[in-house]
């Protein structure tokens, strides 16, 4: 077959933009045809015969920032993306030793998130993709999640269910296959980590909180305290840990003096509540769907408990489960290049040279186009 009247894929640039929270990410991504073996004509490769590879990324958090204040403070997270973008771009384009017109692509996060701490992404990004003459594509931040398990050496394969699990969403996610994601199940109220952080708050502990109270549970007795199991019972997927957190403090203030005596209980107590209605719950949507493999995305996908107890778990159902290393699991950049050649290798989207640019900080993933 001759080899003029073939579309032979190109090897892309992609750079990814996050700036959804208190994380500025920036990364950048090369698709690459896979080499056709010798005999195998040109005309048979197919969009998705490409391979997404992380050639650098960049990563500053803002933590010390707002630990401070006990919680992020929006405006200040804005301002900081701002003075973060520029230096960040150029440290990633000098990791992976290309000029900026190297670029072919520019993602940024779209949303959920903070609306400006997403706009200067959006802005970084639409002004980037305007000077070079080159397609800007808005990523979901949470389809981003969903495919960071790429990102690892050892990636699984579509189908998968993703207990997903950061500081401001809780969800179980049906990946059947790129693009189609089906919610099953998600917190009515309170995210996993923000009932980590409350509870690490309430505590004593400095913002975030999650880590710092799992270090100290380690310590402690976790049934010294019975605390509650919110929606445990229930038959559906949904989450609940606001009333969680409304106990602690209750228990906080019946101690009074004495609850530092107690934190290292406390903290055990809190943790295995939280960790036995995560395992449950994910088991449950195993079973449902009849899916042979989990996912765990998310920043409390680093609890120590939560991962011993879904081993165990999945081991008994003789499930597979995937912890991508944990810098792909908390807010990075490299997830969202990532989304972005995965939705250009699968032929669903090649973004736009249309550079009036939105965010959507409330935006469901359902929304997303297939
Ligand atoms: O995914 P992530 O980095 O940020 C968001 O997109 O929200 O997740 C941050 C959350 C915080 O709530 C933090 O306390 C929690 O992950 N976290 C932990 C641990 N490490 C981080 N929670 C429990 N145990 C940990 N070891
Ligand atoms: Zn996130």
């Amino acid at each position: 077959m001759g080899l003029s009247r073939v579309q032979t894929p190109q090897k892309m640039n992609i750079l990814g933009i996050e700036t959804s929270c208190d994380e500025s990410g920036v990364a950048l991504v090369q698709l690459l045809p896979i080499q056709p073996q010798v005999g195998i004509e040109l005309s048979c490769l197919k969009p998705f015969e490409m391979q997404a590879s992380l050639k650098a990324h960049a990563l500053h958090t803002q933590i010390a920032m707002h630990q401070p204040y006990g919680g992020v403070v929006p405006e200040l997270a804005s301002r900081d993306h701002i003075q973060r973008m520029t230096p960040l771009v150029n440290e990633v384009m000098a990791q992976a030793n290309l000029p900026m017109e190297s670029l072919d692509l520019i993602a940024y996060t779209k949303g959920p998130g903070l609306a400006g701490a997403l706009l200067v992404g959006a802005g970084v990004a639409a002004s980037l993709a305007a000077a070079l003459d080159k397609p800007l594509l808005g990523i979901h931040h949470l389809e981003g999640h969903l495919l960071s398990p790429f990102l690892s050496d050892n990636p699984p394969s579509f189908p998968f269910v993703c207990l997903l699990v950061s500081g401001g969403h809780t969800q179980l996610m049906r990946v059947s296959s790129m693009g189609h994601y089906e919610l099953l199940g998600q917190s009515v109220d309170d995210a996993a980590g923000e009932a980590f952080d409350k509870s690490a708050k309430l505590l004593g502990l400095d913002y975030p909180g999650g880590a710092a109270l799992s270090q100290l549970a380690l310590k402690g007795n976790p049934k010294a305290f019975a605390f509650p199991r919110p929606l445990l019972h229930s038959k559906d997927l949904d989450f609940s840990f606001a009333g969680l957190k409304t106990s602690v403090l209750t228990q906080v203030n019946k101690l009074g003096d004495q609850m530092m005596a107690h934190r290292e209980d406390l903290a055990a107590s809190v943790q295995a509540a939280i960790v036995e209605v995560l395992v449950k719950k994910a088991m449950a949507s195993l079973a449902q769907t009849g899916d042979r493999c989990l996912v765990v995305a998310g920043g409390v996908g680093a609890n120590q408990l939560l991962r011993a107890a879904l081993q165990v778990a999945c081991e008994k159902q003789k499930v597979e489960v995937f912890f991508p290393p944990l810098e792909w699991c908390t807010d990075n950049g490299a997830m969202i290049a990532l989304a972005a050649a995965m939705r250009v290798q699968y032929g669903i989207e090649h973004g736009t040279k249309d550079y009036g640019f939105e965010v959507l900080p409330r935006w469901s993933l359902a929304e997303v186009l297939q």
